[in-house]
């Protein structure tokens, strides 16, 4: 930790390095709907933490009132785009996702399963691929640019039907070696900064890292709205620019490498809510 702490504050020469605590909270939507938000911590990291907590509790006040009301929230503007594509056909079968799926409140309870390990195509799905292989096999649709607006439009209408539920990744079975893969990844050392997820994610959540208070980086969340660019962001958009804050090359949205990270992350906040589309800075 001490030596972290240096290689921090050497590594991003402006760090200044000071804890405070994760805001003590409660999400409730709407004024109806209470999130988990901190809960205890799931297997995969039952050795490192003993609670998990959501970003959300890393935010200051605003934004995290922001998040707590879909009228202040957004986020919720590109959900009301994305139904509106829900319902529309398109393709040679002729078909919208509705034709198929009914109401996009059936689809309650996918989110938080994803990534997942899909049987007859022998790999591990993300909600991306599962959308676009729905696009291309089922509507003759062309494929969505992974990490485009329409795909991420439509991955926040899938996480708002199922917010509150809690994630629930399984990394056993088939699903194992893709999962070992992401935890490798989650404690390589990237960029001229040397630094891990795990050195700012594990070691120092909780420090203030520049103006910016570090979380335990989960993606319950995700997508995310962010102030700073006022769009959504997919996890494999912040994951990019994580690695590429080490000053290190990075991986592509959609690469085998990010997918790995992705069903390794989600599992380490296995338990906490879904809240996509959340309010982030
Ligand atoms: C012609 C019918 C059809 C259309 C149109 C269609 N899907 Fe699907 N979708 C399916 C079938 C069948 C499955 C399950 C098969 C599988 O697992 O591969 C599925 C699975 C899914 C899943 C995974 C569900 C789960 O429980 O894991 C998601 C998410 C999904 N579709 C999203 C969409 C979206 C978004 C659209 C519109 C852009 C769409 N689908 C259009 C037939 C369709
Ligand atoms: C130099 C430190 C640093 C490293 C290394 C780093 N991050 Fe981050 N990350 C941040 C900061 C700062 C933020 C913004 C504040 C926060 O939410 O923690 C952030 C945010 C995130 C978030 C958004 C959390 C939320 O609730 O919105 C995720 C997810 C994330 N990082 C994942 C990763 C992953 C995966 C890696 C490794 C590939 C990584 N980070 C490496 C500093 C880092």
């Amino acid at each position: 930790m001490k030596r972290l702490t240096a290689t921090l504050t050497i590594g991003l020469v402006a760090a200044t390095l000071a804890t405070a605590d994760p805001v003590d909270d409660t999400l409730v939507l709407n004024g109806e709907t209470e999130i988990v938000t901190r809960t205890e911590a799931p297997e995969a990291v039952a050795d490192v933490f003993d609670e998990v907590i959501s970003g959300w509790h890393f935010r200051g006040d605003e934004t995290r009132e922001m998040q707590a009301d879909d009228f202040d929230n957004p986020g919720m503007i590109f959900v009301e785009q994305a139904e509106d594509v829900w319902n529309t056909a398109e393709g040679s079968v002729g078909k919208s996702c509705a034709d198929c799926h009914g109401a996009s409140e059936e689809m309650a309870g996918v989110r938080p399963v994803y990534p997942k390990w899909n049987e007859e195509a022998g790999e591990v799905r993300t909600l991306e691929m599962q959308i676009n292989d729905c696009r291309e096999t089922r509507m003759g649709a062309e494929k969505w640019k992974y990490s485009g607006g329409d795909m991420i439009n439509m991955t926040a209408l899938l996480a708002s039907v199922s917010r509150g539920m809690p994630v629930n990744v399984a990394i056993d079975g088939p699903a194992q070696s893709t999962w070992e893969q992401g935890e490798e990844l989650y404690y390589t050392r990237f960029g001229q900064f040397e630094l891990s997820c795990a050195n700012c994610h594990e070691d120092n959540n909780g420090n203030m890292i520049r103006a910016d208070h570090l979380s335990q980086g989960q993606i319950n969340g995700f997508p995310v709205y962010r102030l700073k660019n006022t769009k959504l962001n997919s996890a494999h958009g912040r994951f990019k620019g994580c690695v590429r804050d080490t000053r290190a090359e990075t991986f592509a949205p959609g690469s085998p490498e990010f997918i790995a990270l992705e069903l390794y992350v989600g599992s380490r906040g296995n338990g906490l809510g879904v809240e996509g589309p959340s309010v982030r800075n």
